[in-house]
């Protein structure tokens, strides 16, 4: 077994993203942090946000329009309690954000506020149409300055340190979270980080679905994480697509934003039709589901790849101002967007479930919070409204700092440092080598792609979601035996979650015989009264 470090702080957070971030500068003000992030400080999901963050800031607004249209998008099951808090403390949460050095674009001195599909006022600040490059930066240079905050890249936690981990290992029914494991990209070795609290924030998992805006980090690692440690994993089933993002061979996927949308871009099939209007009265600003199910629709039946979106009518001037990161990137594959159409197709982008906590962030799992895209705060419902997600992780990070300080949590002294260190040995790896058989990594994660994108997207069916369990079940049974013989690596670790998160969506969804929100089901095509609630999946109870 080899020799490898010990680290100790009061509050560990993974991930750093707009949701960790924040949660880190608050705990700073009441004790000790490290930050562990698995790539390179600014690699998130937050870091391509666009379109921007919603709060209700403009005089002809109100609390009550935003919790409305956040409550319609989610289809029955948003915890109205969790919209209104989120609603009402998002004002603030723009304040501290630009207090961090946070620089929203303006309109002379006041925020210019944007808007997006779902919303029935403009709300939506933003920097530009880089908003989450620009929260990234000024809360990433926020943190620089704190003292006793250590941010540490390139270290990919692989467990969460529970009773599991002890030497006197026995099951417990409440497990309590003392830390993480965590890889060491650079001496390769496995780490023990023990925490007074844990706070997860490590963002989304568009990685498991073969087209998504999401970058190549959202393997959606504290999802699998979290459920292997017991903690109550909800509503996996409502993964979002974004209607709109380029078609194109080289492009990955790139976001067309929906304030494009919003800013009056109209979508056309390839006869130049404006097709909304067959499919809802409030067009190309329908719910997001409602977009990306029209697309969906309108290319199978006319046998088409993509759909184009307009903006030829706008001012070339106002576009190329509003949308500078769009516009110049779309020149980079030939697509003038002042003039020609844009071609896009819809792909995987937000989880709405993930770690269910409370609302104070608190997961099932003691002295385990969760925050941002990971969670399932009971914000989202079935759907997220957009731009209520960059809000939902700044709002539960300060609820969750608040409600972790406002209680004697005990500080992670000498003392019990000690202990801990005694009780959870380190990590061993004895027996496990290194196979050289990578290429079955890369296979099996483009084969879990693959299943997910043709199985359990936009549209399912009993019968598609039984073929993508068996699939699943089979990959997932041989990358656990390939797991336990192999010497940990940033690959097969992110293969195994991505494997876990798979599963959980396809049983989350065949739980669900009804269609709402983003889980469309041709063969139930109605909601039904009965399925308003949760679903909830957890080790030994499925
Ligand atoms: P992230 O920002 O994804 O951060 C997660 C962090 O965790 C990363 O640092 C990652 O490296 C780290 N991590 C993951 N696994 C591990 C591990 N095992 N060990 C250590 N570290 C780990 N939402 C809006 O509200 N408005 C928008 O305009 C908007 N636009 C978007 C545009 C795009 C292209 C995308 C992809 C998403 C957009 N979203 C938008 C959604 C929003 O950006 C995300 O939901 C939000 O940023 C999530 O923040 P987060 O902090 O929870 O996670
Ligand atoms: C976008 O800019 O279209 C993304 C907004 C979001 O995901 O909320």
């Amino acid at each position: 077994m080899a020799q490898t470090a010990t680290h100790a702080s009061d509050f560990l957070v993974i991930g750093s993203g707009i949701a960790g971030l924040f949660f880190a500068l608050q705990a700073s003000k009441h004790g000790s942090v490290t930050v562990l992030t698995k790539k390179e400080r600014a690699e998130s999901n937050t870091n391509y946000a666009q379109g921007g963050i919603s709060a209700v800031l403009a005089p002809d607004d109100s609390f009550e329009s935003h919790i409305n249209d956040t409550i319609i998008a989610g289809a029955g099951l948003c915890n109205e309690e969790a919209v209104r808090i989120t609603v009402e403390e998002a004002p603030e949460v723009i304040r501290e954000l630009i207090d961090f050095g946070t620089r929203f674009t303006r309109n002379g001195r006041k925020l210019d506020l944007g808007r997006e599909g779902g919303h029935s006022h403009h709300r939506i600040v933003h920097a530009h149409d880089l908003t989450g490059r620009e929260i990234e930066r000024a809360l990433l240079s926020a943190l620089s300055k704190k003292k006793n905050v250590v941010l540490m890249e390139h270290s990919m936690v692989v467990e969460l340190i529970t009773e599991h981990h002890s030497i006197d290992a026995h099951p417990v029914s409440q497990p309590t979270c003392y830390g993480v494991y965590a890889f060491n990209n650079g001496t390769k070795n496995v780490e023990r980080f023990f925490a007074s609290v844990t706070m997860l924030a490590s963002g989304g998992c568009g990685q498991v679905y073969a087209h998504t805006t999401n970058p190549l980090i959202a393997t959606g690692d504290g999802i699998a994480m979290a459920y292997r440690a017991g903690a109550t994993i909800a509503n996996m089933e409502f993964i979002q697509f974004h209607p709109t993002t380029l078609y194109h061979p080289q492009s990955k996927s790139f976001l067309i934003s929906e304030a494009v949308r919003g800013f009056g871009a109209v979508l056309r099939n390839s006869a130049g039709e404006r097709f909304m209007e067959k499919y809802d009265a409030r067009l190309e600003l329908a719910p997001r589901d409602v977009v990306a199910r029209s697309i969906d629709t309108e290319l199978k039946r006319r046998g088409d790849a993509c759909v184009f979106l307009d903006l030829s009518h706008l001012s070339a001037k106002k576009v190329r101002e509003h949308f500078p990161n769009i516009h110049a990137t779309c020149l980079t594959f030939g697509i003038d967007i002042t003039r020609n159409l844009i071609p896009v197709v819809p792909a995987a982008h937000y989880c709405c479930g993930g770690v269910q906590t409370d609302l104070n962030g608190a997961t099932s799992i003691t002295n385990l919070y969760a925050c941002g895209e990971v969670s399932c705060t009971g914000l989202h419902g079935a759907n997220r409204l957009a731009s209520n997600s960059l809000l939902e992780g700044v709002v539960f990070a300060n609820r969750a700092i608040a409600h972790i300080s406002s209680q004697r949590f005990p500080r992670m002294s000498k003392s019990r440092i000690a202990r801990y260190s005694g009780r959870f040995t380190p990590w061993d790896d004895s027996g496990t080598r290194n196979p050289e058989e990578w290429v079955l990594l890369e296979h099996d994660r483009k084969e879990i792609q693959t299943v997910m994108w043709d199985y359990v997207g936009i549209v399912r069916s009993d019968l598609r979601l039984r073929r993508a369990v068996r699939r699943i079940n089979l990959i997932r049974s041989e990358i656990e035996q390939f797991y336990k013989r192999t010497t940990v690596s940033e690959e097969l670790l992110e293969l195994r979650n991505l494997a876990t998160v798979a599963w959980l969506i396809i049983e989350s969804a065949r739980k669900r015989k009804e269609s709402r929100g983003l889980h469309y089901m041709s063969d139930y095509p109605e909601p039904k009264d009965s399925w308003v609630r949760d679903t909830v999946l957890s080790v030994g109870n499925r």
